[in-house]
């Protein structure tokens, strides 16, 4: 197992190809997918495709999306991580957790510790979060990890807010 983090309660792993199953019950859920810019999955087959095609490429420079597990009882709970898109040459700090896993702060814990992995261990010199204007839920994790709020607008087609984080050794 590639372990790139580990907060207080979590994990945060490399997924694999052995991990279509758990990506299919995440984005299964139409709660979930609610404010993103995509479909639910409909099949086991279509997950294990996403893990290929998207979130293995990934990996390379280090960055990519993490698989979280619960210290605890080692449970599988979501995705954080930081994703490099060419297309606008950003860097983007995004998670997604199962809804068991909503309310009790593992969210902003993920995405406080993978923040600071992306500034301190990995030098990124701007991290930007964005979230659909209506995901109260994202826009709070985004403030409550101290990001600035830099505006709102129309990316990938959605109305959503900024917020950015640089990194203050390059300032
Ligand atoms: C966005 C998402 C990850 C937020 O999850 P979340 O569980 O609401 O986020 P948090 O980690 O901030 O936890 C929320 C609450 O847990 C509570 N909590 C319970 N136990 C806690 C603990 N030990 N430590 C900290 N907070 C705790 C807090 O009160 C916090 O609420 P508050 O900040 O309003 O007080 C979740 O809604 C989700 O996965 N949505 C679907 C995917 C998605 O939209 N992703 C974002 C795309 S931009």
């Amino acid at each position: 197992m590639n372990i790139i983090l580990q907060t207080p309660r979590l994990i945060l792993r490399q997924f694999t190809e052995a991990d279509a199953p758990l990506v299919w019950s995440l984005n299964s859920d139409p709660e979930v997918v609610k404010y993103l810019h995509e479909p639910t999955l409909k099949t086991v087959e279509h997950a294990a495709q996403i893990i290929t095609d998207i979130i293995l490429p990934q990996y390379k420079n280090n960055l990519g999306r993490w698989a979280i597990h619960t210290k605890e009882d080692n449970e599988f709970i979501g995705w954080c991580g930081l994703k490099y898109r060419p297309e606008i040459d950003e860097t983007d700090l995004g998670y997604r957790l199962m809804q068991k896993a909503w309310g009790k702060g593992f969210a902003t814990e993920a995405a406080q510790h993978t923040l600071d992995h992306g500034l301190n261990n990995l030098q990124l010199k701007l991290i930007t979060g964005r979230a659909h204007v209506e995901n109260l839920a994202s826009i709070n994790v985004l403030e409550k990890i101290g990001m600035d709020y830099v505006g709102e607008g129309i990316v990938d087609d959605c109305p959503v807010r900024t917020y950015t984080k640089p990194n203050l050794k390059f300032v």
